[in-house]
């Protein structure tokens, strides 16, 4: 097992073996890179404006778990601002699980705890708008989240609608309880077309279809018909009725005749004269009859139409893929649509993918919402951060402005990490242009007289401006691992004005001398900096400035980084 792992990882690698994760995250990434190729369509941007530097922030699920009420949240929104970080630019303030009473209301809505959270989101919103920052919240792509509360898969609609009533302006989205769509299609006997309100139905036989891919006919002595279509599962072929004649335009109901089969859910997409398309599930079945009805309703065209049947998903990630997507399109459409009725401003709902790199969120999350999960959580210990950072450095080409890749919220402050471990885990996060949400207790930060605790070592690291600037730089690149042996790594991450920061990381237990030739930086595609003879460096966590000719030098110690900002002399 440990061949498979760079040096010094056995021990982290062993512990997501333990927890019963069959591949170590350094191996999904690696196998990630041949993913399935996707079949849904994810080629434009999810562009909501929002997200165009990586978000910051705190969440209250690192640390406070299910211990969380109304007072803590505003407490730590309060000590956000009271401590100096909100001015650093931590200003979403996120809710995570557990917000949530087990009962949707009268209405079908979210509602939050009734006891924990008793004057309600909206309330809680508008007090943390007040103090400048924005509140952010949380449920799960399935029929529950992680702690068995109420979620949002199936509720896309009505639950983005509550959000952006709320004034919600952060929204993670988890993978817990979730049920993919079914990749089986069902089997077709034939079509019917019929006016909304009248019982005229005409017939559209299987044999009429043109049929692509697997698709096939199949003869079956239980049909009237004598036969069905079949292969329109897994995506991988289609039948098509062309000349479904309508003699207006408007709502018609397509009736599916289908050959009931198989104890397993089906799912088909119907494309009405190549651009609106409808949906339906079927259910799996033990019925009586062999032959079953299953309506949609569609609009046709008056004249010749033509309707395609085909289920789209291939792969888990398929379908993953697709109900990301569904969430993200109901959350713009909620928040346009309220600003539109109240005549306010438009709050855009930061979008937060959180399926722990399973469906290789990467190939389609720009597509999807501003941020996907990498990895599956982070502990506050060093093995758990190093083995995280490996998977995301590598997935660097994906990130963007609006786009991010997301290791998981932080952990400094929590748990047994050491000073320098802190120090590296937010570099590195910095490095990677990940998300900066905060995990631990903010309220520890500020004095009794309401002044910032600046002496408070993880505070004077969650609070380096020049550390996070590289982190916010508006080119939103992702660093690049330019150099490893293993245990010391060496990352570059262009910065605007044709800057870069250099990130030297020492895994190892011993302290380190690394450099490494500024010409060879300089002469990366991925840089702009210039080739000179001589570099300024500033180094961001002791702030000296020094001036380096042919390599860029330093010790770094045992866990620990040195990260600079270069520019040309
Ligand atoms: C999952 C997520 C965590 C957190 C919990 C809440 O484990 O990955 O980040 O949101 O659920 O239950």
């Amino acid at each position: 097992m440990s061949k498979l792992l760079p040096l010094g990882l056995a021990a982290g690698a062993a512990a997501y073996f333990l927890k019963g994760l069959r591949v170590d995250p350094a191996t999904a990434a690696r196998r990630a890179a041949n993913a399935v190729k996707l079949s849904v369509d994810v080629s434009d941007k999810y562009s909501n404006g929002a997200a165009l530097t990586p978000p910051m922030g705190w969440s209250s699920w690192n640390l406070f778990r299910n211990k969380i009420n109304e007072n803590l949240i505003y407490e730590t929104a309060k000590a956000l601002k009271d401590s100096g970080l909100a001015d650093c630019g931590y200003r979403y303030v996120n809710i995570d699980d557990c917000w949530q009473s087990s009962m949707r209301d009268e209405n079908g809505e979210l509602q939050s705890d009734l006891v924990t959270f008793p004057s309600g989101i909206k309330n809680l919103a508008e007090r943390v708008n007040e103090l400048g920052l924005k509140l952010g919240i949380y449920s799960s792509n399935g029929t529950l989240t992680c702690e068995d509360l109420p979620a949002s898969l199936g509720n896309e609609a009505v639950d983005a609608k509550t959000f952006a009533k709320w004034g919600i302006e952060y929204f993670k989205y988890d993978f817990c309880h979730n049920v993919p769509i079914p990749m089986r299609a069902p089997c077709i006997d034939a079509i019917t077309i019929s006016r909304s309100g009248s019982q005229d139905e005409k017939v559209y036989a299987s044999d009429l279809a043109f049929l692509s891919g697997s698709a096939k006919i199949v003869d079956d002595p239980k049909l009237p018909s004598g036969r069905y279509i079949d292969g329109l599962s897994g995506n991988a072929g289609y039948a098509e009725f062309v000349d479904i004649e309508a003699p207006e335009s408007g709502e018609y109901i397509l009736t599916l005749c289908i050959r009931k089969k198989s104890n397993s859910n089906k799912y088909a997409e119907i494309l009405v004269n190549g651009k609106d398309v409808y949906s339906t599930t079927v259910p799996a079945t033990k019925a009586p009859s062999s032959e079953g009805r299953h309506q949609v309703r569609i609009n046709l065209q008056a004249g010749k139409n033509t309707i395609r049947i085909y289920n789209p998903i291939g792969s888990r990630q398929d379908s993953a893929a697709k109900q990301y997507t569904k969430m993200g399109e109901e959350l713009k459409k909620a928040t346009a649509e309220y600003a539109k009725a109240n005549g306010t401003p438009e709050k855009p709902i930061v979008y937060s993918i959180c399926e722990w790199g399973l469906n290789f969120p990467w190939n389609w999350g720009s597509h999807a919402g501003n941020l996907w999960r990498t990895t599956p959580d982070i502990k506050p210990f060093w093995a758990s951060v190093l083995m995280i950072y490996e998977v995301n450095v590598n997935l660097y080409k994906h990130a963007s402005p609006g786009a991010w890749n997301d290791p998981d919220m932080l952990e400094v402050g929590n748990g047994n990490l050491s000073f320098e471990e802190n120090k590296s885990h937010f570099t590195l996060w910095c490095m990677m242009a990940a998300p900066l949400i905060l995990g631990n207790d903010i309220r520890k930060y500020v004095r009794a007289d309401g002044t910032p605790d600046s002496d408070e070592p993880t505070y004077r690291i969650l609070s380096n401006k020049d550390v996070i600037a590289v982190d916010q730089d508006p080119l939103g690149m992702q660093c690049r691992r330019i150099k490893s042996n293993g245990v010391r790594d060496i990352l570059v991450k262009p910065l605007e004005n044709n800057e870069v920061a250099v990130c030297f990381f020492n895994k190892g237990s011993s302290p380190a001398e690394m450099s490494h030739s500024l010409k060879d930086i300089a002469c990366r595609t991925f840089v702009t900096l210039p080739i000179v003879d001589e570099y300024e460096a500033t180094e961001l966590w002791d702030k000296t400035t020094e001036v380096f000719r042919s390599h860029i030098k330093a010790s770094v110690p045992a866990h620990g980084v040195k990260i600079f900002r270069v520019r040309a002399k």
